[in-house]
């Protein structure tokens, strides 16, 4: 009898719910099949339609390769999402989030034109047009489950606590960019000060140094004391 090629045995191994493994690379189910996002290869694996997750476009997915441990995104999830940008990581999340809900907030006009495009396909996502300094402009979004943020600002930290106060997530993933934060500290000193502020409202439960997929790029995850 002739043996099976090797390839027969490679399997699509869900890692975390709707995350997926295959041959080293993370995938998402396509909830809009036939359809690439930001030119990432569409995959057909047993009759589904799966999108390859870019580590490098992608902080969480970078995250991911770096062994994070948590990953509370669930089908019903409700999820704040700031920094939103065009949406690259945020569509990762409306394949896996599929019957929640995904409030994206981003400053730049430009970037929330193509939010708004990607969100015409992908009912899941809500488009915020809004500076995440000012929390009460889009507090009708009510409590989240999650809150995700990647702003790249100096006051990065701060952002995260005030919306913190007004959205009550149980979960937090903080991208902490050292780069955009004070010069005159090196990265290790701002992550220590960004982790005492956090400590205040949040155990923090893991901490991912992001390189090689960005670099001075911490990534942390946190879960909210006083619930
Ligand atoms: C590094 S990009 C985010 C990439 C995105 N998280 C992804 O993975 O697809 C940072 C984004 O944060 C936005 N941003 C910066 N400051 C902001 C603020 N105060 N409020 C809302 N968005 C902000 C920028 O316009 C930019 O699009």
């Amino acid at each position: 009898m002739l043996k099976k090629h090797p390839r027969f045995y490679k399997t699509m191994e869900e890692i975390f719910p709707g995350v997926y493994e295959h041959e080293k690379r993370l995938y998402t189910k396509n909830l809009v099949p036939g359809k690439s996002v930001y030119g990432e290869r569409l995959l057909n694996y047993k009759g589904v339609e799966y999108r390859e997750w870019d580590p490098f476009r992608s902080k969480l997915a970078g995250a991911i390769k770096k062994s994070l441990n948590y990953f509370p995104f669930e089908k019903d999830s409700k999820v704040l999402y700031l920094g939103a940008s065009t949406g690259t990581t945020i569509s990762h999340l409306s394949d896996i989030v599929t019957d929640g809900e995904i409030y994206g907030v981003e400053l730049s006009k430009r970037m929330i034109m193509e939010l708004v495009k990607l969100a015409e396909d992908r009912e899941n996502i809500i488009p915020i047009l809004a500076d995440a300094r000012m929390p009460q402009e889009y507090e009708e979004v009510g409590k989240v489950d999650i809150l995700y943020q990647d702003v790249a600002q100096p006051d990065q930290v701060d952002i995260f606590l005030k919306n913190t106060e007004v959205f009550k997530p149980e979960w937090g993933f903080l991208a902490l960019k050292t780069q955009s934060m004070d010069i005159s500290k090196t990265p290790e000193q701002l992550l220590d000060i960004s982790q005492q502020q956090l400590s205040k409202k949040y155990d923090i439960l893991q901490t991912i140094d992001l390189n090689p997929f960005d670099k001075m790029h911490y990534f942390l995850v946190l879960r909210r004391k006083d619930i």
